[in-house]
């Protein structure tokens, strides 16, 4: 599932009249990059979650996703901003009892996610997510490292505890729709996948892979919106990882 809600309040004025995933970066569209990712990852039934007063543009964008090689584009809408994980909670006669992949639509990695997505479908249990190191851990979910371990996820934290950013991209097994019957909304009002995350590691069941490259959260600022645009510019997206630059 891609998720392509939110009011977009960071990069105010430019969301007063769309919705953030439709401005360009670049040469496209926002949410072409997440969707070229999982496709590119082989998956190939994605259920787009959207909210707000520009949900149809979606529809005009993207169609039934063929352009993208994808057997179905399903469409779902979030009714109010209550959070990834109340958004994901839409998709579960989506998923059907299979694993998902859940991705933020404001998210672009340099590299694809293609061998993160393979590792975690050799043993579909659990979870997995993905960090990168970021220079502004304020701004996202932070890995709290101890002796190499993950020992937990810290949402935005004022005292941030490493420089490891968990992005926007969580593959989950069919367990976390369970999970989140069981989540309450946290001080912004939502439902955060931050706690969902933390779930999954108190069971022993969260893993990760550290991902290299650029990664970009367009719907952090204009600024880091602008530098996406920029990195995608001088360096591409989505590409294959070269064999030197492991996970
Ligand atoms: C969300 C998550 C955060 C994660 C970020 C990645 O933040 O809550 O943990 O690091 O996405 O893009 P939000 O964009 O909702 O502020």
């Amino acid at each position: 599932m891609i998720l392509a809600g939110g009011s977009g309040s960071r990069l105010l004025p430019l969301t007063r009249v769309t919705n953030k995933h439709l401005l360009p970066v670049y040469d496209r569209p926002m949410i072409y990059y997440p969707i070229e990712q999982l496709a590119g990852a082989g998956i190939d039934r994605i259920m787009i979650v959207t909210g707000g007063n520009h949900a149809g543009e979606f529809l005009r964008l993207l169609g039934n996703g063929s352009a993208f090689g994808l057997r179905h584009l399903d469409y779902a809408y979030q009714e109010g901003v209550g959070g990834i994980a109340d958004a994901l909670g839409l998709t579960e006669w989506f998923a059907g009892g299979e694993p998902i992949a859940v991705m933020l639509g404001d998210n672009i990695f340099e590299f694809s996610v293609a061998p993160i997505v393979r590792r975690f479908l050799d043993s579909p249990a659990g979870a997995r997510i993905v960090l990168t190191e970021v220079d502004n851990p304020g701004s996202y979910g932070i890995a709290v490292m101890e002796d190499g371990q993950l020992v937990r996820v810290v949402e935005k934290p004022k005292d941030p505890p490493s420089r490891l950013a968990v992005t926007g991209l969580y593959l989950y097994d069919a367990g976390v729709f369970d999970l989140l019957k069981g989540l309450t909304p946290s001080a912004r009002g939502e439902l955060e996948i931050t706690d969902v995350n933390n779930l999954y590691l108190k069971k022993g069941l969260l893993r990760y892979d550290t991902m290299p490259g650029y990664w970009a959260d367009c719907g952090e600022s204009i600024r880091m919106l602008q530098r996406a645009a920029e990195l995608v510019a001088e360096r591409g997206a989505n590409k294959p990882m070269p064999a030197e630059r492991k996970l």
